[in-house]
């Protein structure tokens, strides 16, 4: 394929030079998708058909995928759609219905039509894998990755050990809230250094279940066009959006930055990574969607469909050579739960998070109530987490006498470098009724 339109767009000036390689060649799925619809006898992809006659011993003579029986009774869906593989980018009905899932979602929330300037998303195992997309498509040893100072440790593990990338990091928090200005400060800096800057921001976050209210939003989204527009470099802004939908008080945001973000300046690159490990609690189902905003000027609307071909080559180029296709039966499941009953999806999901909701209150109630010791509790609002910064003590010592002392297991957070001394407290794991005892103990050691 060439990429004659998407060459003329900021995209290609951000991409790696994997990024700018990258293709999927015409090979066995493209084949075996046309044999699909042109041929009489299709003997291309290597998964084994027979008739269900050969498989159970009758005279049916249907043509079916051959599949362990003992297998398919333990899913409770068409067994091709637990036996075969998923098309590379996923299967269509799910692409189509995660579009229409992440228009409604910003629709709902920001009040925002993103659905024209989606491309079709691609299909990833979880938002892990469509973080390793976005650091391979986009990075080159020595790039800049730039976050806030308080962040999931594997993307250290994905941009800085595997992608050799240089994270810039800024202070999270000022004033109480996020940090635009040093954010910006950053991604300017990066512009002039790199020509380019690749940003990654996660709300609801984790560690800190900090959620911008939409005003902050809008803030972050007016100051990184505006850059985009003084600077005439392409920054990408990839929204990590595992928590989406997990939000406990009225100032958070419901949704994502993404639609803010989306039609802005056309150096703004805006990537929204999903999964339905948090979204639909399906942690283990490794189903999740990468998904780009694209700017209408980027090129003329007759063009549009071919650049949307054009990077979804690369897009599944990359898929192909690392991990051919996700997990079919899971996404069919989320297709046909998105698809026949999203409000009956939503109201059972309303349960978790109705649960979660009344854990973020106790918990916040009781560190307000009495302060503790050389510490302190980092705005939180929404997601799975809180995080205190700790004072005194490494926060690995702490989580260490925690365990010893008052066997309570939490997860210290360390980078001197940047002053970060904290443990995560992962509240959605805990009991409403335990959750006393686990700040008393939090209270007992930073108290010795
Ligand atoms: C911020 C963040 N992003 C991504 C992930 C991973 O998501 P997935 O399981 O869909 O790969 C996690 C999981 O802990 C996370 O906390």
């Amino acid at each position: 394929m060439e990429f004659k339109n998407l060459q003329k767009t900021p995209l290609w000036t951000a991409f790696s030079k994997l990024g700018q390689r990258i293709f999927l060649p015409d090979g066995i799925f493209y084949w075996s998708g046309r044999a699909k619809k042109e041929s009489k006898l299709n003997a291309t992809i290597g998964t084994a058909y027979g008739t269900q006659g050969d498989l159970f011993g009758t005279d049916d003579q249907t043509w079916t995928i051959l599949y362990v029986k003992k297998v398919a009774e333990q899913f409770k869906i068409p067994p091709n759609e637990m036996a075969e593989y998923a098309p590379i980018g996923g299967i269509p009905e799910l692409r189509q219905t995660w579009k229409d899932w992440i228009a409604y979602k910003c629709q709902k929330g920001a009040k925002i039509d993103v659905k024209p300037y989606l491309t079709n998303p691609l299909i990833t195992a979880g938002v892990t894998m469509g973080l390793s997309m976005a650091s391979a498509l986009f990075m080159d040893p020595g790039d800049h990755l730039i976050l806030p100072d308080k962040f999931w440790e594997n993307y250290s593990q994905i941009f800085e050990v595997i992608g050799q990338a240089k994270i810039q990091y800024f202070p999270f928090f000022a004033r109480g809230d996020f940090n635009v200005d040093g954010m910006v400060d950053v991604v300017r800096k990066s512009l002039q250094v790199k020509g380019k800057a690749m940003l990654l921001l996660n709300f609801p976050n984790n560690p800190t279940g900090y959620v911008p209210s939409p005003a902050m939003y809008k803030q972050i989204a007016d100051k990184l066009a505006t850059l985009g527009d003084e600077m005439k470099k392409p920054i990408v802004v990839l929204c990590d959006d595992a928590y989406e939908g997990y939000t406990y008080d009225e100032n958070a945001a419901t949704y994502s930055l993404f639609p803010h973000l989306v039609n802005r300046s056309a150096f703004l690159i805006p990537v929204k990574l999903d999964g339905a490990s948090k979204e639909m609690l399906m942690y283990g189902g490794r189903v999740g969607a990468f998904t780009l905003g694209v700017h209408p000027s980027w090129v003329s609307a007759d063009a549009r469909a071919v650049l949307d071909a054009e990077i979804n080559n690369k897009l599944e180029g990359y898929i192909r050579g690392t991990i051919s296709n996700s997990n079919r039966s899971a996404q069919y499941v989320v297709a046909q739960l998105l698809i026949k009953d999203r409000d009956e999806l939503l109201k059972q999901r309303a349960a978790s998070v109705a649960l979660l909701t009344k854990r973020y209150k106790v918990i916040n109630k009781l560190l307000a109530e009495k302060p503790l010791p050389n510490a302190s509790v980092d705005p939180n609002n929404g997601g799975f987490f809180l995080l205190i910064n700790v004072k005194g003590a490494k926060a690995s010592d702490i989580a260490d006498k925690l365990l010893k002392q008052e066997q309570v297991a939490v997860i210290p957070m360390e980078a001197p470098e940047v002053g970060v001394n904290a443990i995560r407290v992962a509240y959605c794991s805990v009991k409403e009724s335990d959750i006393p005892k686990l700040v008393t103990a939090i209270r007992n050691v930073l108290t010795k």
